[in-house]
């Protein structure tokens, strides 16, 4: 058993046999329907309870589909409706009723120390579906939709990322040092990644490039990045921030500083980060990125349960 908490915690062996798995797996599902399991129903009979203490659309369809198809069904709650949400039962007792009926557990959470305390005290395995200092399933999957538009392995791109230092762009950083690939960040001095990250780069003998020009980051870019500047967790002055982020909206005229077919992606929800002929536009990806979440978590899931082939 497994968990998939952090991209820094996982092995780079480890992350690349999940991404060659989800290729094998969405090439043989190609005629099938959407509730029909692969062949061999790797998790039959299984049970993923996913909890969200925070919104979600495409992290909790796409586990619902991804156990469904390998076999297994969801339960999905919200942490309001347990004990636990109204303050009337401790983690450790909720992770052992959760380990006694269930088979794995997604958590969506506003505190990265219930993710801790979650895995001490469940015998299942525990996916992070975004806390906030991370959105690890979200950027393993952004990872297989570059290369599969690239066709080449992401170690010999030129990954660019414009908007705000959250869950999202950490997670993309970790990936930067275990995938090795060259990563620019454009976004306002006060924004940019804190000490912490940037001294973890350095300990894994890696560079991220830090612009508060969009234009600079931007430049050669074979894809870039963006989310809301406005994260699920930020009690920040909504107005000041986006204010402060306006240069950093992204237009049609960033495409000019970046490699002629570069790919525009977004992990939505959107705000006013971009604009609308750009996230609708010829460069943009973001369904079918929004859709390979569904074939990456399979793999997670089976990396997890220990079937990973
Ligand atoms: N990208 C993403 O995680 O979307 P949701 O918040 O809708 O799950
Ligand atoms: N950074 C965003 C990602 C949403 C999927 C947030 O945390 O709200």
């Amino acid at each position: 058993m497994k968990n998939f908490l952090n991209i820094k915690d996982i092995s780079k062996s480890d992350l690349k046999k999940i991404l060659i798995d989800a290729k094998q797996r969405k090439k043989l599902r190609k005629k099938l329907n959407t509730l029909e399991p692969d062949k061999g129903l790797p998790l039959k009979g299984k049970m993923l309870v996913q909890m969200f203490e925070k919104a979600s659309s495409r992290t909790r369809i796409s586990f619902y589909l991804a156990i469904k198809q390998l076999g297994g069904g969801t339960l999905t709650l919200r942490s309001n409706e347990l004990h636990l949400g109204q303050g009337g039962e401790t983690i450790a007792d909720t992770a052992k009723i959760l380990s006694t009926y269930g088979d794995g557990f997604m958590l969506r959470t506003d505190d990265d120390r219930k993710i801790e305390d979650f895995q001490k005290h469940l015998t299942i395995p525990l996916i992070n579906g975004l806390s906030p200092s991370s959105h690890p399933t979200q950027v393993l999957s952004d990872i297989f939709t570059v290369e599969e538009i690239k066709k080449r392995p992401i170690s010999k791109l030129k990954i660019c990322w414009i908007g705000d230092s959250n869950n999202v762009l950490n997670s993309l950083i970790a990936a930067s040092v275990k995938f090795s690939f060259r990563l620019s960040i454009g976004c306002p001095k006060k924004f940019a990644p804190g000490k912490k990250v940037k001294n973890w780069v350095s300990k894994n003998k890696k560079k991220i490039v830090i612009y508060h020009d969009p234009k600079k980051a931007a430049m050669d870019a074979d894809v870039v990045f963006s989310d809301k500047v406005i994260s699920l967790n930020d009690k920040v002055n909504k107005k000041r921030k986006k204010q402060q982020f306006k240069k950093f909206k992204i237009k049609k005229e960033i495409f000019k500083y970046t490699k002629k077919d570069c790919i525009f992606l977004h992990c939505l929800p959107r705000g006013d980060e971009v604009e609308e002929s750009v996230f609708l536009g010829k460069n943009s990806h973001v369904w079918q990125q929004a859709l390979n979440r569904v074939h990456v978590q399979k793999s997670i899931l089976l990396y997890c349960f220990g079937k990973l082939r």
